[in-house]
């Protein structure tokens, strides 16, 4: 007789739901027999770009060394990143994209009994990672789809040990402003880590978003996570960081997986940091995108959540997976979000105009079929 493995799966494990990625183009392509070459994928907030020269040639060049393990420590990016940034070396951990840094926080910091605080319409790894270690989500209301602050600060209690806040937040594109993170953290128990997740900072230039990274010297239970896979375009290599207090870094340090970025991200991800044109290029084609999508849908009537960040939510002000399946049919693939509480909304990636083009046509014709 075998043993039920489910049963046997940690109680928080067992009633996890995967993370449900945005559908592959080669899966549309099988499954509704479509050309792939017809099919364009604004679902899942990646570069439209195609990557940095530079980038494909620093992977060019570390192919040679194939055979070898990463370096473990990433010596060489950290030491870079902690130029760019202003802080230490040692205040500095790799991830295998950001999402495995949020893994490893709920698994040195979370445990049954413990707490992670985080938004309504938050990003789905959030609860994923709290739930997985046994810990408990403590979910703060939004506000106006947004993060709000001063709710999540009441939703702290003794048992709390993470907030996890995205700014700007996926899948709403909603942001707060400087001052409203600084009273948040003058407020948040000094031994409550905050994780401010700024995946699509790059995309939100200028002095409407605090710069997570201007508060770090102040709080060192301020830990802020960035990644490699938006405005650097380097998504399918998994390459994220975080930098936080040295004591905060050496916890993680700890759980991390010896080798958890590969060799090929780290000579990437060098290469891209210094290619400020190419993120340069990625933000003002981020800007033409949103005003062009913002512009095409308003000329259709409908409404969005205005976003800082490389994709849109769509207001359809009706239920939204029967739209997202016949976008499907038309061949462009959007992200539903009704599993994030909003079920009348359909994400959408900033693409190329051309695809933007594309999206807004399927659109207004899937619409008009009712
Ligand atoms: C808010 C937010 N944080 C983190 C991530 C993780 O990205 P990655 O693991 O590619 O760095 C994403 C990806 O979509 C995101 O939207």
């Amino acid at each position: 007789m075998s043993g039920d493995f489910l049963a046997l799966a940690q109680p928080g494990v067992q009633k996890l739901s995967p993370y449900v990625p945005g559908k592959p183009v080669d899966e549309l392509a099988r499954e509704l027999g479509i050309d792939p070459a017809r099919i364009i994928k604004l679902a899942s907030n990646e570069n439209p770009m195609g990557a940095s020269p530079r980038a494909l040639r620093a992977i060019n060049d570390a192919l040679a060394e194939l055979t070898r393990y990463p370096d473990g420590n990433g010596f060489e990016l950290k030491q870079r990143l902690s130029q760019a940034c202003g802080v230490q070396p040692q205040q500095v951990t790799l991830g295998n994209g950001s999402n495995d840094i949020l893994e490893i926080v709920a698994r040195a910091y979370l445990a049954p009994g413990l707490n992670a605080v985080f938004s309504e319409h938050a990003f789905a790894i959030y609860p994923i990672v709290t739930q997985a270690v046994g810990a408990t989500a403590h979910i703060a209301r939004a506000k106006n789809w947004g993060h709000d602050l001063p709710t999540m600060l009441a939703a702290i209690d003794s048992n709390t040990r993470v907030v996890f806040i995205a700014n700007p937040n996926n899948p709403t594109g909603t942001w707060f402003g400087p001052s409203a993170l600084a009273d948040f953290l003058a407020q948040v128990p000094r031994d409550v880590l905050v994780v401010l997740d700024e995946a699509y900072i790059e995309y939100a230039e200028g002095a409407e978003l605090p710069d997570g990274l201007d508060f770090l010297s102040a709080y060192p239970n301020l830990l802020v996570s960035r990644t490699f896979s938006k405005a650097y375009g380097l998504a399918s290599l998994r390459v994220g960081y975080a930098l936080s207090s040295p004591v905060v870094a050496d916890v993680l340090n700890r759980v991390r997986q010896p080798f958890n970025v590969n060799s090929l991200a780290l000579a990437a991800a060098c290469a891209a940091l210094d290619d400020v044109d190419y993120v340069a290029q990625s933000r003002q084609l981020n800007e033409a995108g949103m005003q062009q999508l913002e512009e095409g849908l308003g000329r259709m009537g409908l409404d969005w959540i205005p976003s800082k960040a490389n994709f849109i939510a769509v207001d359809l002000g009706r239920e939204a997976a029967s739209v997202y399946e016949g976008l499907l049919r038309e061949g462009v693939i959007v992200r539903p979000v009704g599993g994030y509480g909003m079920p009348d909304h359909l994400r959408v990636s900033i693409g190329l105009p051309a695809e933007n083009s594309r999206f807004l046509e399927a659109l207004s014709k899937v619409l008009a079929r009712g």
